[in-house]
Protein backbone atom coordinates (compact mmCIF):
# COMPACT_ATOMS: atom_id res chain seq x y z
CA UNK A 1 0.00 0.00 0.00
CA UNK A 2 1.20 3.41 -1.12
CA UNK A 3 1.30 5.58 2.59
CA UNK A 4 -0.67 9.08 1.36
CA UNK A 5 2.35 10.87 1.84
CA UNK A 6 3.91 9.58 -0.87
CA UNK A 7 0.24 9.16 -3.12
CA UNK A 8 0.17 13.15 -2.59
CA UNK A 9 4.03 13.26 -4.04
CA UNK A 10 2.91 10.96 -6.62
CA UNK A 11 0.12 13.28 -7.52
CA UNK A 12 2.33 16.50 -7.85
CA UNK A 13 4.51 14.97 -9.67
CA UNK A 14 2.05 14.17 -11.86
CA UNK A 15 0.26 17.38 -12.21
CA UNK A 16 4.17 18.93 -12.56
CA UNK A 17 4.62 16.55 -15.46
CA UNK A 18 1.29 18.43 -17.01
CA UNK A 19 3.22 21.45 -17.20
CA UNK A 20 4.40 22.03 -20.94
CA UNK A 21 7.97 22.22 -20.59
CA UNK A 22 10.78 23.46 -22.95
CA UNK A 23 12.99 20.85 -24.35
CA UNK A 24 15.99 21.57 -26.62
CA UNK A 25 16.79 19.71 -29.61
CA UNK A 26 19.08 17.09 -27.58
CA UNK A 27 16.39 16.17 -25.21
CA UNK A 28 17.21 18.72 -22.21
CA UNK A 29 14.23 20.15 -20.73
CA UNK A 30 15.00 23.61 -19.46
CA UNK A 31 13.68 23.96 -16.18
CA UNK A 32 16.19 26.87 -14.84
CA UNK A 33 16.86 30.36 -15.52
CA UNK A 34 19.91 32.38 -14.58
CA UNK A 35 19.10 36.22 -14.81
CA UNK A 36 21.79 38.95 -15.08
CA UNK A 37 20.19 41.97 -13.38
CA UNK A 38 23.15 44.33 -13.70
CA UNK A 39 26.81 44.55 -15.67
CA UNK A 40 28.08 47.19 -12.83
CA UNK A 41 30.40 45.80 -10.36
CA UNK A 42 32.42 46.97 -7.34
CA UNK A 43 35.62 44.95 -7.86
CA UNK A 44 37.67 44.18 -10.95
CA UNK A 45 38.57 40.53 -10.93
CA UNK A 46 41.70 39.70 -13.02
CA UNK A 47 39.47 37.07 -15.23
CA UNK A 48 36.55 39.51 -15.60
CA UNK A 49 37.16 43.39 -15.81
CA UNK A 50 39.68 45.15 -16.64
CA UNK A 51 41.22 47.56 -14.19
CA UNK A 52 39.78 50.58 -15.70
CA UNK A 53 37.74 52.34 -18.57
CA UNK A 54 35.00 48.89 -18.93
CA UNK A 55 32.28 50.28 -21.25
CA UNK A 56 29.11 50.05 -19.47
CA UNK A 57 25.59 49.30 -21.03
CA UNK A 58 23.84 52.40 -21.41
CA UNK A 59 21.02 52.24 -18.12
CA UNK A 60 17.95 52.64 -20.66
CA UNK A 61 19.01 48.91 -22.11
CA UNK A 62 18.86 46.79 -18.38
CA UNK A 63 15.43 44.85 -17.94
CA UNK A 64 13.37 46.73 -15.14
CA UNK A 65 12.15 44.64 -12.61
CA UNK A 66 8.39 44.57 -14.24
CA UNK A 67 10.15 43.26 -17.29
CA UNK A 68 12.35 40.75 -15.39
CA UNK A 69 9.40 39.20 -13.70
CA UNK A 70 7.15 39.22 -17.08
CA UNK A 71 10.58 37.42 -18.19
CA UNK A 72 10.42 34.74 -15.03
CA UNK A 73 6.18 34.65 -15.32
CA UNK A 74 6.87 32.67 -19.04
CA UNK A 75 9.32 30.99 -17.98
CA UNK A 76 7.21 29.53 -14.82
CA UNK A 77 4.09 29.19 -17.07
CA UNK A 78 6.36 26.38 -18.91
CA UNK A 79 8.36 24.82 -16.08
CA UNK A 80 10.98 26.65 -15.12
CA UNK A 81 10.81 26.48 -11.07
CA UNK A 82 14.84 27.57 -9.95
CA UNK A 83 15.89 31.29 -10.48
CA UNK A 84 19.47 32.61 -9.97
CA UNK A 85 20.33 36.15 -9.65
CA UNK A 86 23.97 36.97 -11.08
CA UNK A 87 25.50 40.13 -12.35
CA UNK A 88 27.82 41.97 -12.18
CA UNK A 89 27.53 42.35 -8.68
CA UNK A 90 23.57 41.88 -8.30
CA UNK A 91 23.56 43.76 -5.17
CA UNK A 92 24.83 47.33 -6.78
CA UNK A 93 21.25 46.87 -8.09
CA UNK A 94 18.78 49.51 -6.18
CA UNK A 95 16.37 47.77 -4.89
CA UNK A 96 17.31 44.11 -5.19
CA UNK A 97 15.40 42.78 -2.69
CA UNK A 98 11.86 44.03 -3.68
CA UNK A 99 13.00 42.39 -7.28
CA UNK A 100 13.92 39.18 -5.32
CA UNK A 101 10.30 39.59 -3.21
CA UNK A 102 8.46 39.79 -6.54
CA UNK A 103 10.03 36.80 -8.19
CA UNK A 104 9.42 34.50 -5.24
CA UNK A 105 5.77 35.48 -5.44
CA UNK A 106 5.64 34.23 -8.99
CA UNK A 107 3.60 30.83 -8.55
CA UNK A 108 5.64 27.91 -9.52
CA UNK A 109 9.24 29.54 -8.42
CA UNK A 110 10.72 26.61 -5.89
CA UNK A 111 14.43 27.30 -6.06
CA UNK A 112 15.71 31.24 -5.42
CA UNK A 113 19.13 31.72 -5.34
CA UNK A 114 21.93 35.08 -5.87
CA UNK A 115 25.37 34.81 -7.22
CA UNK A 116 27.59 37.67 -5.45
CA UNK A 117 31.03 38.73 -4.88
CA UNK A 118 29.74 38.78 -1.10
CA UNK A 119 31.12 42.59 -0.56
CA UNK A 120 27.80 44.05 0.64
CA UNK A 121 25.86 41.01 1.71
CA UNK A 122 26.07 41.36 5.27
CA UNK A 123 24.50 44.76 4.90
CA UNK A 124 21.77 43.63 2.63
CA UNK A 125 21.38 39.89 4.24
CA UNK A 126 18.13 40.62 6.22
CA UNK A 127 16.17 41.90 3.54
CA UNK A 128 17.12 39.52 1.15
CA UNK A 129 16.54 36.46 3.20
CA UNK A 130 12.93 37.75 4.54
CA UNK A 131 12.40 38.79 0.85
CA UNK A 132 12.58 34.75 -0.21
CA UNK A 133 16.13 34.12 -0.95
CA UNK A 134 17.45 30.70 -0.32
CA UNK A 135 20.72 30.11 -0.59
CA UNK A 136 23.94 32.22 -2.26
CA UNK A 137 27.23 31.47 -3.85
CA UNK A 138 29.93 33.86 -2.81
CA UNK A 139 32.83 34.50 -5.54
CA UNK A 140 36.12 33.73 -2.93
CA UNK A 141 39.26 32.97 -4.60
CA UNK A 142 41.96 33.67 -1.89
CA UNK A 143 41.56 33.62 1.71
CA UNK A 144 44.98 36.31 2.36
CA UNK A 145 43.81 39.77 1.90
CA UNK A 146 47.16 41.24 -0.28
CA UNK A 147 46.26 38.37 -2.66
CA UNK A 148 42.60 39.63 -2.93
CA UNK A 149 44.21 43.06 -3.77
CA UNK A 150 46.10 41.41 -6.73
CA UNK A 151 43.30 39.33 -8.09
CA UNK A 152 39.69 41.73 -7.51
CA UNK A 153 42.15 44.69 -7.28
CA UNK A 154 39.32 46.47 -5.03
CA UNK A 155 37.33 45.42 -2.61
CA UNK A 156 38.56 44.11 0.80
CA UNK A 157 38.56 40.82 1.67
CA UNK A 158 37.34 41.38 5.39
CA UNK A 159 33.94 42.06 3.39
CA UNK A 160 33.08 39.35 1.57
CA UNK A 161 34.38 37.05 5.00
CA UNK A 162 31.68 39.31 6.92
CA UNK A 163 29.46 38.20 4.18
CA UNK A 164 30.10 34.45 3.86
CA UNK A 165 29.58 34.68 8.04
CA UNK A 166 26.13 36.78 7.47
CA UNK A 167 24.80 33.83 4.69
CA UNK A 168 25.40 31.29 7.12
CA UNK A 169 23.89 33.12 10.44
CA UNK A 170 20.61 33.41 8.43
CA UNK A 171 20.98 29.98 7.62
CA UNK A 172 21.02 29.86 3.95
CA UNK A 173 22.78 26.65 3.60
CA UNK A 174 24.42 25.45 1.90
CA UNK A 175 26.94 28.35 1.54
CA UNK A 176 28.74 28.14 -2.15
CA UNK A 177 32.33 29.54 -2.18
CA UNK A 178 33.28 29.81 -5.33
CA UNK A 179 37.25 29.40 -6.16
CA UNK A 180 38.39 30.51 -9.62
CA UNK A 181 41.81 28.31 -9.60
CA UNK A 182 44.93 30.65 -11.36
CA UNK A 183 47.85 28.90 -11.83
CA UNK A 184 50.29 30.44 -9.81
CA UNK A 185 48.43 33.26 -8.46
CA UNK A 186 45.81 31.13 -5.79
CA UNK A 187 46.56 27.31 -6.28
CA UNK A 188 49.03 26.80 -3.39
CA UNK A 189 45.45 27.95 -1.30
CA UNK A 190 44.08 24.83 -2.55
CA UNK A 191 44.26 22.43 0.45
CA UNK A 192 43.46 25.93 2.73
CA UNK A 193 40.35 26.30 0.87
CA UNK A 194 39.59 22.52 1.02
CA UNK A 195 40.01 22.42 4.88
CA UNK A 196 37.37 25.07 5.32
CA UNK A 197 34.94 22.02 4.78
CA UNK A 198 36.31 20.58 7.60
CA UNK A 199 34.97 23.09 9.96
CA UNK A 200 31.86 24.57 7.87
CA UNK A 201 28.73 23.40 6.41
CA UNK A 202 30.02 25.22 3.35
CA UNK A 203 30.20 23.81 -0.29
CA UNK A 204 33.54 24.95 -1.64
CA UNK A 205 33.75 24.76 -5.71
CA UNK A 206 37.13 24.43 -7.61
CA UNK A 207 36.21 26.36 -10.47
CA UNK A 208 38.68 25.65 -13.83
CA UNK A 209 38.94 29.38 -15.28
CA UNK A 210 37.46 29.80 -18.81
CA UNK A 211 38.14 31.81 -21.72
CA UNK A 212 35.49 34.07 -21.67
CA UNK A 213 35.47 38.09 -20.25
CA UNK A 214 39.14 39.08 -19.69
CA UNK A 215 40.68 36.05 -20.48
CA UNK A 216 39.01 35.35 -23.16
CA UNK A 217 41.58 34.85 -25.91
CA UNK A 218 44.08 34.12 -23.07
CA UNK A 219 46.31 30.69 -24.64
CA UNK A 220 47.16 29.56 -21.40
CA UNK A 221 43.38 29.22 -20.42
CA UNK A 222 42.32 27.27 -23.28
CA UNK A 223 45.28 24.84 -23.16
CA UNK A 224 44.48 21.97 -20.79
CA UNK A 225 48.24 21.86 -20.60
CA UNK A 226 48.62 25.11 -19.02
CA UNK A 227 45.71 25.74 -16.82
CA UNK A 228 45.19 23.93 -13.31
CA UNK A 229 42.81 21.31 -14.17
CA UNK A 230 40.08 19.66 -11.74
CA UNK A 231 41.58 16.39 -11.51
CA UNK A 232 45.07 18.02 -10.35
CA UNK A 233 43.20 20.24 -7.83
CA UNK A 234 41.93 17.07 -6.82
CA UNK A 235 44.68 14.98 -6.40
CA UNK A 236 46.26 17.39 -4.53
CA UNK A 237 43.12 17.77 -1.45
CA UNK A 238 43.55 13.52 -1.71
CA UNK A 239 47.10 13.80 -0.89
CA UNK A 240 46.73 16.33 1.96
CA UNK A 241 43.54 14.61 3.45
CA UNK A 242 42.83 11.27 1.86
CA UNK A 243 40.52 9.81 -0.87
CA UNK A 244 37.60 11.66 -1.21
CA UNK A 245 33.99 10.03 -0.88
CA UNK A 246 31.09 10.58 -3.36
CA UNK A 247 28.75 13.14 -1.63
CA UNK A 248 24.80 13.14 -3.15
CA UNK A 249 22.64 16.28 -3.02
CA UNK A 250 19.07 14.27 -3.37
CA UNK A 251 19.68 13.72 -7.16
CA UNK A 252 20.58 17.28 -8.08
CA UNK A 253 22.03 16.03 -11.05
CA UNK A 254 22.14 19.09 -13.47
CA UNK A 255 24.83 21.01 -11.20
CA UNK A 256 27.44 21.32 -12.92
CA UNK A 257 29.76 20.37 -9.56
CA UNK A 258 30.68 17.28 -9.35
CA UNK A 259 30.24 16.88 -5.26
CA UNK A 260 32.48 15.26 -2.43
CA UNK A 261 33.54 15.30 1.02
CA UNK A 262 36.61 14.95 3.03
CA UNK A 263 35.76 11.68 5.25
CA UNK A 264 34.08 13.08 8.72
CA UNK A 265 33.85 16.47 7.16
CA UNK A 266 31.07 18.76 7.59
CA UNK A 267 30.85 20.68 3.90
CA UNK A 268 31.50 19.66 0.79
CA UNK A 269 33.72 19.98 -1.96
CA UNK A 270 32.99 20.60 -5.76
CA UNK A 271 34.61 20.64 -8.58
CA UNK A 272 33.46 22.98 -11.43
CA UNK A 273 35.22 21.39 -14.78
CA UNK A 274 34.41 23.74 -17.04
CA UNK A 275 37.57 23.28 -19.52
CA UNK A 276 38.13 19.79 -19.07
CA UNK A 277 35.15 17.88 -18.62
CA UNK A 278 32.06 18.94 -20.57
CA UNK A 279 28.65 18.68 -18.64
CA UNK A 280 26.62 20.19 -21.20
CA UNK A 281 24.78 16.93 -21.45
CA UNK A 282 23.06 18.00 -18.46
CA UNK A 283 23.04 21.21 -18.97
CA UNK A 284 19.06 22.81 -18.26
CA UNK A 285 19.56 26.22 -18.05
CA UNK A 286 18.84 29.55 -20.22
CA UNK A 287 20.51 33.01 -19.20
CA UNK A 288 18.92 36.12 -19.75
CA UNK A 289 21.76 39.19 -19.46
CA UNK A 290 20.91 42.55 -18.17
CA UNK A 291 20.30 44.01 -21.36
CA UNK A 292 17.51 41.43 -21.89
CA UNK A 293 19.12 38.91 -24.34
CA UNK A 294 18.13 35.03 -23.82
CA UNK A 295 21.57 32.99 -24.12
CA UNK A 296 21.23 29.47 -24.22
CA UNK A 297 25.03 28.63 -23.52
CA UNK A 298 27.80 30.84 -21.39
CA UNK A 299 30.34 30.14 -24.27
CA UNK A 300 28.74 29.56 -27.34
CA UNK A 301 26.23 30.51 -29.61
CA UNK A 302 24.01 33.57 -30.25
CA UNK A 303 20.65 35.72 -28.27
CA UNK A 304 17.94 36.00 -28.43
CA UNK A 305 16.35 39.64 -27.89
CA UNK A 306 13.46 39.41 -25.42
CA UNK A 307 13.86 43.26 -24.36
CA UNK A 308 12.45 44.33 -27.83
CA UNK A 309 9.48 42.06 -26.96
CA UNK A 310 9.07 42.98 -24.03
CA UNK A 311 8.86 47.26 -25.49
CA UNK A 312 7.00 46.50 -28.17
CA UNK A 313 3.03 46.90 -27.54
CA UNK A 314 2.24 43.12 -27.10
CA UNK A 315 -0.68 42.92 -25.38
CA UNK A 316 -2.20 40.00 -24.51
CA UNK A 317 0.12 38.10 -26.79
CA UNK A 318 3.66 39.06 -24.76
CA UNK A 319 3.53 35.38 -22.97
CA UNK A 320 3.34 33.76 -26.03
CA UNK A 321 6.18 35.65 -27.34
CA UNK A 322 8.36 34.98 -24.91
CA UNK A 323 7.74 31.52 -24.91
CA UNK A 324 8.38 31.57 -28.61
CA UNK A 325 11.56 33.13 -27.75
CA UNK A 326 12.62 30.70 -24.66
CA UNK A 327 11.90 27.77 -27.42
CA UNK A 328 14.12 30.11 -29.95
CA UNK A 329 17.08 29.99 -27.60
CA UNK A 330 16.36 26.38 -26.41
CA UNK A 331 16.39 25.30 -30.34
CA UNK A 332 19.89 27.23 -30.39
CA UNK A 333 21.59 25.67 -27.57
CA UNK A 334 24.20 23.53 -29.12
CA UNK A 335 24.72 20.01 -27.94
CA UNK A 336 28.09 20.97 -26.51
CA UNK A 337 30.36 23.86 -26.09
CA UNK A 338 33.21 24.09 -28.75
CA UNK A 339 35.78 26.67 -27.89
CA UNK A 340 37.78 28.72 -30.32
CA UNK A 341 34.58 28.62 -32.77
CA UNK A 342 34.60 32.90 -32.43
CA UNK A 343 31.57 32.77 -30.76
CA UNK A 344 32.68 33.06 -26.96
CA UNK A 345 30.80 35.99 -25.53
CA UNK A 346 32.74 39.05 -24.36
CA UNK A 347 31.88 40.51 -21.21
CA UNK A 348 30.98 38.25 -18.59
CA UNK A 349 29.41 40.34 -16.36
CA UNK A 350 26.42 41.11 -18.67
CA UNK A 351 25.64 37.59 -18.96
CA UNK A 352 26.37 36.26 -15.12
CA UNK A 353 28.65 33.73 -15.40
N1 LIG B 1 36.35 31.60 -15.66
C1 LIG B 1 35.79 30.93 -14.63
N2 LIG B 1 34.95 31.50 -13.74
C2 LIG B 1 34.69 32.81 -13.90
N3 LIG B 1 33.91 33.65 -13.18
C3 LIG B 1 33.95 34.88 -13.75
N4 LIG B 1 34.76 34.86 -14.83
C4 LIG B 1 35.24 33.58 -14.94
C5 LIG B 1 36.12 32.91 -15.85
N5 LIG B 1 36.70 33.54 -16.86
C6 LIG B 1 33.18 33.21 -11.99
C7 LIG B 1 33.23 34.17 -10.83
C8 LIG B 1 31.93 33.87 -10.12
C9 LIG B 1 31.04 33.23 -11.14
C10 LIG B 1 29.84 34.03 -11.43
O1 LIG B 1 31.81 33.11 -12.31
O2 LIG B 1 34.28 33.96 -9.97
O3 LIG B 1 32.12 32.99 -9.03
FE1 LIG C 1 32.73 41.58 -10.32
FE2 LIG C 1 32.19 38.96 -10.34
FE3 LIG C 1 33.46 40.08 -12.42
FE4 LIG C 1 34.72 39.85 -10.07
S1 LIG C 1 33.99 38.15 -11.39
S2 LIG C 1 34.66 41.68 -11.39
S3 LIG C 1 33.09 40.15 -8.64
S4 LIG C 1 31.37 40.51 -11.79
Amino acid sequence: MIANTEATSLVSLLKGAAIPTIVDTYDRAFTYLRISVTDLCNLRCVYCMPEEGVAWLPREEILRFEEIISVVEAAASCGVHKIRITGGEPLIRKGLSDLIAMIANVQGITDLSMTTNGTLLAEHIEKLKTAGLQRVNISLDTLDPEKFKRIARRGELTDVLDGIAAAESQNLHPVKLNMVVLKGVNDDEIEAFASLTNTHRVQVRFIEVMPVGEVRDCAAISNPGTHTAGTEVRSRIEKRFGGLLPAYTNGRSSDPARLWKIPGSTGMIGFVDAMSSAFCARCNRLRLTADGKLRSCLLQGGEVDVRSILRSDQGSKLRQRLIAAFRHAAYEKPEFYTLGSGSAPGAMNRIGG
